[in-house]
C-alpha cells in the first residue's frame, strides 16, 4: 500500500512522541501546566510572594485529571499496607515541661491518628515517583521556598508518604519542626478533614511560645483560618510558627493526602525514633 506523503510525515512525527510517553512518564502529563506553569519565572515569583505573605500557597488543580485518578488508584490499591498510629502529643511536639501542669497549653494533650504508606510501598510505576524526582518541580519549589536545593531522604521510607484518615481520624493541633511542608490532596472525605491554622501563633526563633493564644485556640475561643483545598491541589505550608490541625474525617470516604518530603542537605535520614513512631519500622 502506498501512503500519501503527508500521512507518512505525520506518522513519523507521532511515533517518537508515543515512545517517549510510554517510557518515561514525562512530568508534563502529570502536572497541569496550563494552569500551573511551573517553569515560568513570573509564576514562580507570584507563588513565592503568596507564600511569603500568607504562609500558605494553594495551587489549584496542580495534578492533571488523569494523574489524580492514577494516584488515587495507587492509594486505594495499597491502603491495606498502611501502618496506623494513634498518639497523644502536645502542640509543641516536645516532651512535657514539668514547670507547667498537664492542662497548661505547653503540655495539654491532643490526639493524632492516621495511617500511612511509605516511599518503598508506593508502586515503582506510580506517577508519584516521577513527580517527586522531577527537576523542573524541584527548581520551582526551590524558587518558591527560597532554598538552594532539595534532596530526597537517605532512608527508603520518608520521601513520599501517602496518608489515610478514615472516619474519626484526625491530626491534632501542633507546630511543625520543619520550616515547610509540601502536600497533594488526593481524596476529600464526605465531611470533616478540614485543614485549620492560625498564622504566626508563636515565634520559635525568639523563643516566644505564646501560651495565651495557644490556649485560646485549644479552648475554641478564637476564630481560626480554614484552607479551601480540593483533590489535585498542591499545598505549600509554613508550619513552624503557624499552629495547625486537620479536623476528624466524617463519613465513609477516606481522606488521602500525599506528603512530598525533601531535605535541604543531601544524605539525611529521618531519625530512627520518628521512623519507628510514624512507620513502625526503620527500613
Ligand atoms: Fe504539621
Amino acid at each position: 500500500m502506498v501512503y500519501p506523503s503527508a500521512i507518512i510525515h505525520r506518522l513519523a512525527f507521532l511515533v517518537p512522541i508515543f515512545n517517549t510517553h510510554k517510557m518515561s512518564n514525562p512530568v508534563n502529563t502529570i502536572i497541569n501546566e496550563t494552569q500551573n506553569p511551573i517553569s515560568d519565572p513570573d509564576f514562580a515569583a507570584q507563588s513565592k510572594h503568596a507564600l511569603d505573605t500568607t504562609g500558605v500557597l494553594v495551587l489549584k488543580n496542580f495534578l492533571s485529571r488523569d494523574a489524580l485518578q492514577s494516584i488515587k488508584t495507587d492509594g486505594i490499591n495499597n491502603k491495606d499496607k498502611a501502618y496506623y498510629t494513634s498518639s497523644t502529643h502536645n502542640v509543641y511536639l516536645a516532651p512535657n515541661d514539668n514547670q507547667f501542669d498537664d492542662q497548661h497549653p505547653r503540655n495539654r494533650a491532643v490526639t493524632s491518628s492516621k495511617g500511612c504508606i511509605t516511599t518503598d510501598q508506593i508502586p515503582s510505576e506510580s506517577l508519584l515517583h516521577s513527580l517527586y524526582k522531577d527537576n523542573a518541580l524541584k527548581s520551582f519549589l526551590c524558587a518558591v521556598l527560597n532554598e538552594n536545593a532539595l534532596y530526597e531522604y537517605a532512608d527508603n521510607l520518608s520521601s513520599i508518604n501517602l496518608h489515610y484518615a478514615s472516619h474519626g481520624q484526625e491530626l491534632g493541633w501542633h507546630f511543625d519542626n520543619s520550616s515547610f511542608a509540601i502536600t497533594l490532596l488526593i481524596e476529600k472525605p464526605d465531611d470533616g478533614g478540614i485543614f485549620e491554622f492560625v498564622k504566626d501563633a508563636r515565634d520559635a526563633d525568639n523563643n516566644n511560645m505564646n501560651y495565651e493564644l495557644v490556649e485560646q485556640v485549644l479552648n475554641k475561643q478564637v476564630d481560626v483560618s480554614q484552607l479551601d483545598m480540593h483533590p489535585g491541589d498542591l499545598v505549600l505550608f509554613r508550619g513552624r510558627n503557624s499552629m495547625h490541625r486537620v479536623t476528624p474525617t466524617i463519613g465513609n470516604t477516606t481522606r488521602m493526602l500525599v506528603v512530598l518530603a525533601y531535605n535541604t542537605e543531601p544524605g539525611v535520614s529521618l531519625s530512627e525514633s520518628a521512623r519507628q513512631t510514624f512507620y513502625g519500622r526503620l527500613s
